[in-house]
């Protein structure tokens, strides 16, 4: 599809198959905003990965014939293209899982070589169960300390507060781009520069920001960033780690097997080198040709005109929720968030709210959307969130509030 500056979502809209869809008995047409837990398909993703399916399927790396040879070749350019939409080289974009894994795999080998007893990690309350267990863990192992930047009464990330922490000298700063309930953008750039500053390593958690905004890692000089194909319009199954060269070389595997090798003996090994070396076994390989065609269907489209969108939908989504009676919207002004809205309503349970929007063929999710602490923080237990993406349009947003209208009366 060629680039369009404004997006033209009505166009759009047709390369996603399944946004035809009708919902239960009484076929409504499908509302999808629930984009922040996946993101819909458009075909190029779908018809990349049926055609290597169907004409070039063999494994990676491995053989020397016709298939084997265009497998490794469309595998590599799903690589070159994920890494093209971050501005970064592709020997420093690593296949993994999905995010969880990618900030796994920063935890076992980078942190577990480098962090000892004591040491400081600085996480914030915003931030995903994936960024918070995996260092958990390495404090019940290593002792390890582990401080939280709040959030401010506004649901900012409180820079004051970093900066009194930054006194502790931290080994390393994990943070979230953008919070997948309070759809809050972190300063991620100047989060990063005064880590720096007191010698810390950066992640960054981009499983939000990478699908939505324009995200450059050599700008942001991010040491590491995890993010996810299925929520940027890719396959599920896959994700990315990218990392500065100079630390993954330095790093030891994650896992062990094969392709992540040099030679084997029976008692020792050389690893591969960098970005195989963190690709143990035979990877998601229809997956990371899908999660390429994804990066490219979105950097054709441009992030400047997604994120534009996105804008735009974000504020008229708060707009019309905050004038809705008993309901109260968790999370800052549109300016500082992406299009994500979590609220609760004054006497109904989430669950409530989204079973009958789904009856409407509304699709949210409901629940505390693997971020327990930040919901404890708000007094909350959960949340009925609804989020956008380059798909969803402004009649959507009407019908969301119609659709809580009517939940209101159901409950009196
Ligand atoms: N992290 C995903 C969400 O926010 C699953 O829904």
């Amino acid at each position: 599809m060629k680039p369009k500056t404004p997006l033209n979502v009505d166009l759009l809209r047709a390369d996603f198959p399944i946004l035809t869809r009708e919902i239960g008995s009484a076929n409504k047409k499908l509302i999808y905003l629930d984009s922040t837990a996946t993101a819909q398909k458009p075909t190029d993703v779908i018809d990349a990965m049926n055609d290597f399916y169907r004409l070039n399927n063999a494994n990676i790396h491995r053989g020397v014939h016709t298939l084997a040879e265009e497998s490794t070749a469309m595998y590599e350019s799903g690589r070159e293209q994920v890494a093209a939409l971050i501005n970064a080289s592709p020997r420093e974009v690593i296949f993994t899982r999905n995010t969880t894994e990618s900030i796994n795999l920063v935890a076992y080998s980078w942190a577990r070589t480098n962090l000892q007893a004591g040491d400081l990690i600085i996480l914030t309350e915003m931030e995903h169960h994936s960024n918070l267990v995996p260092w958990q863990m390495l404090e019940a192992e290593r002792g390890v300390r582990l401080e939280f930047v709040p959030i401010t009464n506004d649901y900012l990330f409180d820079m004051d507060a970093y900066r009194e922490l930054l006194k502790q000298e931290p080994k390393l700063v994990s943070f979230t781009q953008m919070s997948n309930v309070l759809g809050t953008i972190t300063p991620a750039k100047e989060i990063i520069r005064l880590a720096h500053e007191v010698g810390a390593i950066t992640l960054v958690d981009a499983a939000q920001s990478v699908p939505h905004l324009p995200v450059d890692v050599r700008d942001l000089d991010a040491d590491f960033m995890a993010f996810s194909a299925h929520k940027m319009v890719g396959p599920s199954g896959i994700g990315a780690l990218y990392g500065k060269l100079d630390l993954l070389n330095a790093m030891p595997p994650f896992m062990g097997g094969g392709d992540m090798i040099k030679t084997v003996h029976l008692r020792s090994f050389a690893t591969n080198e960098v970005p195989y070396k963190f690709e143990a076994g035979t990877p998601a390989i229809a997956e990371a040709i899908g999660f390429g065609a994804a990066a490219a269907y979105l950097q054709n489209i441009g992030m400047d005109a997604i994120a534009a969108h996105e804008q735009e939908m974000s504020e008229y989504v708060l707009e019309h929720l905050e004038e809705i009676p008993g309901i109260t919207v968790i999370g800052p002004s549109a300016a500082h968030k992406g299009a994500v809205a979590s609220f609760v309503m004054d006497g109904v349970h989430p669950h409530d709210v989204a079973q009958i929007l789904d009856a409407d063929g509304i699709a949210v999710r409901a629940g505390h959307h693997c971020a327990q602490p930040l919901h404890e923080k708000c007094g909350i237990q959960s949340t009925t969130r609804a989020s956008f993406y380059l798909y969803n349009t402004k009649e959507e947003v009407d019908a969301l509030v119609e659709g809580i209208y009517k939940v209101k009366k159901i409950f009196g």
